[in-house]
């Protein structure tokens, strides 16, 4: 097959690598320098659809994947689909499970799926009687954007005059501009947090081994939330826990989704809070790959991937065809100087020393200037690594961090620490 990958980051590298890996020619747009090794990057940017479906129908191309949300949610699945292009990943509507926060909390609501107890805002005053409601009897209020905020439109508030601020903020000062126009606010639900993904061809479920994100800039929790410093896969939670979260989340997700007439075929990626009961809740759903979640997740996968998207993408998804690397993988991400801040770009960054070790280095914001690779993004790598245990796996991907040149670099050093239960 030839297989069209829109994006550019980390995640659009693995789906790129393991796509090839799985013997399928490959083209991206936009690309980046890591993707440019394993087939042909063309500079058309995300947001021209146009551009994209020309591509896609000049190229040929039998699939199309799509990897960001901000396309899906724009309709690019639509577009395509409507000129006959076979895509993986959701429509307009579907996409909406992570493009609106208020819609996903009434879909989870409407289909029995366990979340936090919300109330939804759109003046100070409903905002004010909500946290007041909501934190009568001592909850923590999660205070949550309804649009796309680039991550970064969830705030988690230690108390009523916290969420009364932060709702504050959101509503009058438009800290997020149109997305934090409608609020949702919610209970904070205590536990660890878990991602899991899964492929859906609006009827069948393909479950992907967990992963388990590390958010915040620093080591041990700490500092401001980034796009995901880190991941672990597989995560920490038991079989039971498990099959729970297919069982009370992911099955009756893609029961409502067809009860609510969206044909959704691409990634389900629940942000799933475990409480220390084991019982699951979901936080909030994503309509597309993880990153850095999809890293380790498609370093351990064997079989073809391809053929799953495809079929996927066609309503006919083949289920059980993904088999696993029984290894632990860990993946780091390097980030540039100031991230998440004021990011220094154009730094240049040398992998000469990596040539040969036994890590895979995703490219997320690199670039070229001239024959040199620079640093262009926050998030500039994503050193994954396989082992036997989780300590391994960490061990050959912090050595080879070592060994990158990249004035300024950043990385937590705790990634795969956190308690993980043996196997
Ligand atoms: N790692 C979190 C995300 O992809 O949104």
């Amino acid at each position: 097959m030839k297989i069209l990958v829109i994006g550019g980051g980390g995640r659009e590298h693995a789906l790129m690598w393991r796509l090839a890996q799985a013997g399928h020619e490959v083209v991206a747009a936009p690309g980046n320098p890591g993707m440019e090794a394993l087939g042909r990057c063309i500079p058309v940017k995300l947001e021209d659809q146009d551009g994209i479906l020309k591509l896609a129908l000049d190229e040929g191309a039998d699939l199309v994947v799509v990897g960001p949300e901000a396309p899906l949610v724009a309709g690019l699945a639509d577009r395509l689909r409507a000129s006959g292009v076979a895509t993986f990943g959701p429509s307009a509507a579907g996409a909406r499970l992570e493009g609106s926060k208020v819609f996903s909390k009434q879909f989870f609501a409407r289909h029995n799926i366990p979340t936090a107890p919300f109330e939804i805002a759109t003046t100070v005053a409903e905002a004010d009687a909500a946290i007041d409601r909501l934190s009568a009897d001592g909850h923590q209020i999660v205070v949550k954007a309804d649009g796309l905020a680039a991550g970064k439109g969830v705030v988690v508030t230690a108390d009523a005059a916290e969420a009364q601020a932060a709702a504050r903020e959101m509503l009058e000062a438009r800290r997020f501009g149109a997305a934090g126009a409608t609020l949702v606010l919610e209970h904070k639900i205590a536990g660890r947090e878990v991602s899991v993904l899964a492929l859906t061809d609006g009827q069948r479920l393909e479950v992907l081994p967990a992963a388990e994100d590390h958010k915040t800039i620093f080591d041990g929790d700490r500092g401001p939330n980034t796009g995901g410093m880190g991941t672990v896969s597989p995560a920490w939670i038991s079989d039971d826990c498990a099959a729970r979260i297919r069982s009370e989340i992911l099955e009756p997700t893609v029961r409502g989704l067809r009860a609510d007439g969206i044909d959704y075929r691409g990634v389900l990626f629940a942000g799933v809070m475990v409480d220390p009961a084991g019982a699951p809740y979901l936080l909030e759903y994503n309509c597309r790959f993880g990153d850095p979640e999809t890293q380790p997740i498609l370093a351990r996968m064997k079989g073809d991937f391809g053929a799953v998207l495809l079929g996927a993408a066609r309503g006919e998804m083949p289920v059980g065809a993904l088999a696993w690397d029984a290894r632990h993988c860990v993946c780091v991400v390097v980030a540039a100087a100031g991230y998440p801040g004021t990011v220094r770009l154009g730094d240049p960054i040398d992998l000469t020393a990596l040539a040969g070790v036994d890590v895979h280095v995703f490219h997320a914001g690199t670039a070229r200037r001239d024959a040199e690779l620079i640093s262009a993004g926050g998030r500039v790598l994503g050193i994954t690594a396989l082992g036997i245990s989780v300590e391994q796996a960490r061990s050959k991907a912090y050595a080879a961090i070592d060994q990158i040149g990249l004035a300024g670099k950043q990385y937590r050093r705790d990634i795969g620490t956190r308690h993980q239960p043996a196997r």
